[in-house]
């Protein structure tokens, strides 16, 4: 559908807005109240349909008012409302009741802001809505303003509720825990609500800000899918509820758990992006549409590709965590740089342990020195060397935390955030610096830009190891110490702007113990995340199917480390390592000294490979031709580059039960009148399979493996070029 304009109009006669883009439509109007209803989302509409005014659905009896059944664009508390509401706040004179009608609008680029007025006190809300004319990708968000002459606490603030008639729906989310991100639940969507949440300070490994609900029997490949992400790096809740008319309400924004915003006369709180969209063609359609819509407008930009449409594919990099942990030092470095060069590495990351007195986690973290016994000549010579040999260089830092055992929490122990009085938790022998506080964001904002000034760095890797405890603010006033949970955020995405417009070929990878802060709002600053500490390529399939729902391949690292793993004492081939690792954005991991002369000519061999299809395969369109989930024998996925001119298939056996056969793949998104040459990157074709066939012939024959291919932890690749 894409190609299609934009286009957002309002009539006035009936109040009625409606925004189209790419293959949706989105339409709301002010109802016979003056609440703001939503009408319809979905595919797209005629051009010429014409909605009638929206009318307030009537009340159940008398047990479920009207306001609480009619689908509102945002909600506030009050007036009988039972559902999730959008917004809730407390008056200094005790009235809690808010009640929000249409006051104004106001046309913007792809859509409007519509300005909703309680019905008698001065609280504004601004919505924004902005529609993609590409992808129908809808950006929600609201602003909260107090023109009244008292304060007002704003206990719960969503970025926007989505609304889905009644019917039978499923919902797919992502949970997991450390080295267990991504795990794709699929569940019915019943009466009363379902709650996903991050109430740590940060999005959080156990639950991502994403969802999509799909309709009937709605599939990888067919049928209709609601979709959405929240673009937040802290606590957040999205709120999936079937109402007592069975209708759907999805409301996301600011975790309402511990929260109090209080807004002086004349304040406004901004809340974070909450993007929907909507996909015909199933749960593959969908996350195409959002991989496409992260790729061109999320994802930052560097200098070197300021006004490009899509970001460039990222370095293959070498990272020395697995192998040194915090055992780093420069000849050891050095040596590890020398064989990454000679493998074809773009990039040489060193991981923790070159700063203050870091020996292990117990100590350093807040002492942004270069540690001197380690690197006796600062990071210069390391720097060089890796330049030398071709590479740039990266380097890990994790700017929010302070361990006990660090000159800044010896100099200043009221940074990290604590309750006066009470103990301070730690975990990972780690506390977590108030980034609210200016005084400790001017600290990591200047120590960060010293390094990047100091050292030709072209790569951070931003860490983030453990979540909230304790989260006082005791120089603010009781009622407004909650602030820190809008501006400890805040002001992390501020040091990343200020950074990045300093420094504007530097690159960031957001990490946090692997995927715990991995969301659209810290994907706007960093160019890649850490999916998980967990490199098991067997796991890692599984993982990587769960977070491609959500998330471009593009921003997905995926390290090939040493065998048997650390996590799960499993032995794998290298070959199967690194196919695991190419579906996204590769790097290596793995003790590289230590390997002998055939891994590294597998591995040098499979670089190259990789570099000569990596644009298709974190840039291309995906089909996940077979799931890994729920201990399938086999695997499978296939991306396509958006001209048909490159597609790469990826295929693994997990362990061969009964001796079965793989399937035939059919593959998906060629052009079917256009002839495609297939090429092994690793394994073969079954005997007879032709070399160059019609698109028509793999989508509809399909590829088969060769009969051969079977096994345990068993890998296969191959690209399609088209003649
Ligand atoms: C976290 C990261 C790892 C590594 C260690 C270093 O666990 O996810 O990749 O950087 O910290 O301490």
């Amino acid at each position: 559908m894409s190609g299609q304009a934009a286009s957002a109009s309002f009539d006035a006669g009936t109040k009625v807005f409606r925004l189209d883009g790419g293959g949706v439509s989105y339409v709301f109007g002010v109802n016979q109240k003056g609440e703001l209803q939503q009408l319809y989302w979905g595919g797209r509409l005629g051009a010429a349909d014409a909605f009638p005014s929206a009318r307030a659905l009537p009340e159940w009896a008398s047990f479920d008012s009207s306001y609480s059944n009619t689908p509102q664009e945002y909600a506030g508390w009050g007036a009988g409302l039972f559902n999730e509401p959008a917004l809730k706040v407390s008056f200094a004179d005790g009235n809690r009741d808010l009640v929000l009608h249409y006051e104004s609008h106001t046309a913007q680029p792809n859509g409007f802001d519509v300005v909703l007025k309680d019905i008698s006190r001065p609280i504004f809300v601004t919505l924004h809505y902005a529609i993609d004319p590409e992808s129908g990708i809808l950006a929600r968000s609201a602003i909260i303003e107090n023109r009244g002459a008292e304060a007002v606490t704003v206990e719960q603030a969503a970025a926007a509720a989505w609304a889905l008639p009644a019917g039978r729906y499923s919902l797919n989310y992502l949970t997991g825990r450390w080295a267990g991100e991504w795990t794709l639940n699929q569940e019915p969507v019943l009466h009363g609500a379902r709650v996903i949440e991050s109430r740590r300070g940060s999005t959080g490994h156990q639950a991502n800000p994403w969802f999509a609900i799909q309709a009937g029997d709605t599939n990888e490949d067919h049928g209709s899918v609601w979709f959405g992400a929240l673009a937040w790096s802290g606590s957040w809740r999205i709120t999936v509820e079937q109402d007592q008319l069975d209708a759907v309400r999805v409301t996301g924004g600011f975790n309402p758990f511990d929260f109090g915003f209080v807004l002086h006369p004349g304040e406004r709180l901004e809340t974070p992006v909450f993007y929907g969209g909507y996909a015909a063609n199933g749960l593959g359609g969908a996350s195409r549409l959002l991989h496409r819509f992260e790729l061109e407008h999320i994802l930052p930009r560097t200098a070197a590709t300021a006004g490009q449409a899509l970001p460039k594919p990222r370095p293959v990099i070498y990272n020395s965590w697995e192998a040194t942990e915090f055992n780093v030092n420069e000849a050891g470095q050095m040596a590890l740089a020398e064989k990454a060069a000679a493998l074809g590495i773009d990039r040489f990351v060193m991981d923790d342990g070159w700063f203050g007195q870091r020996k292990d986690d117990h100590a350093g973290l807040g002492d942004w020195y270069v540690n001197a016994e380690k690197f006796p000549h600062g990071l210069k010579p390391l720097i060089d060397k890796v330049h030398a040999l071709g590479m740039d260089f990266g380097l890990w830092v994790e700017p929010e935390m302070v361990n006990p055992d660090s000159d800044l929490y010896r100099k200043h122990p009221d940074w990290a955030l604590h309750f006066p009085g009470r103990p301070e938790s730690e975990q990972r022998n780690q506390l977590v610096l108030n980034l609210a506080r200016p005084d400790v964001r001017a600290y990591v904002l200047g120590f960060l830009d010293k390094i990047l000034t100091e050292n030709d760095i072209a790569f951070l890797k931003w860490d983030y190891n453990r979540n909230w405890s304790e989260p006082g603010w005791e120089q603010l006033p009781a009622a407004e110490q909650k602030r820190v949970y809008v501006e400890f955020t805040r002001n992390l995405y501020s040091i990343l702007a200020e950074l990045r417009q300093k420094h504007p070929n530097v690159e960031i990878e957001s990490c946090s113990g692997g995927g715990g802060r991995v969301d659209l709002g810290i994907l706007r600053y960093t160019d890649e995340v850490w999916p998980s500490d967990n490199t098991d390529p067997f796991d890692r399939l599984t993982q990587q199917d769960g977070f491609t729902y959500a998330y471009s391949p593009q921003v997905m690292m995926a390290w090939v480390t040493d065998s048997p793993h650390w996590l799960n004492k499993r032995t794998t081939s290298l070959e199967y390592r690194m196919l695991s690792s190419m579906q996204g954005s590769l790097g290596i991991g793995a003790n590289i000294t230590k390997w002998s002369d055939e891994e590294t000519a597998t591995a040098k061999r499979l670089i190259a490979a990789y570099h000569q299809v990596q644009t298709t395969i974190v840039q291309g369109n995906l089909y996940r031709l077979i799931s890994p989930r729920n201990g399938s024998e086999f695997s499978a996925t296939q991306t396509v580059r958006p001209d048909k001119s490159q597609s790469v298939v990826f295929a693994f056996i997990h362990s061969t039960q009964e001796g079965r056969l793989f399937p035939t793949l059919k593959l998906r998104g060629l052009d079917p009148a256009a002839e495609y040459t297939l090429t092994p990157i690793q394994g073969k074709a079954r005997m007879g399979t032709p070399e160059v066939a019609s698109g028509a012939w793999w989508m509809n024959h399909g590829l088969d493996m060769d009969t051969e291919f079977r096994g345990d932890f068993q890998a296969a690749a191959f690209r399609l070029n088209r003649k």
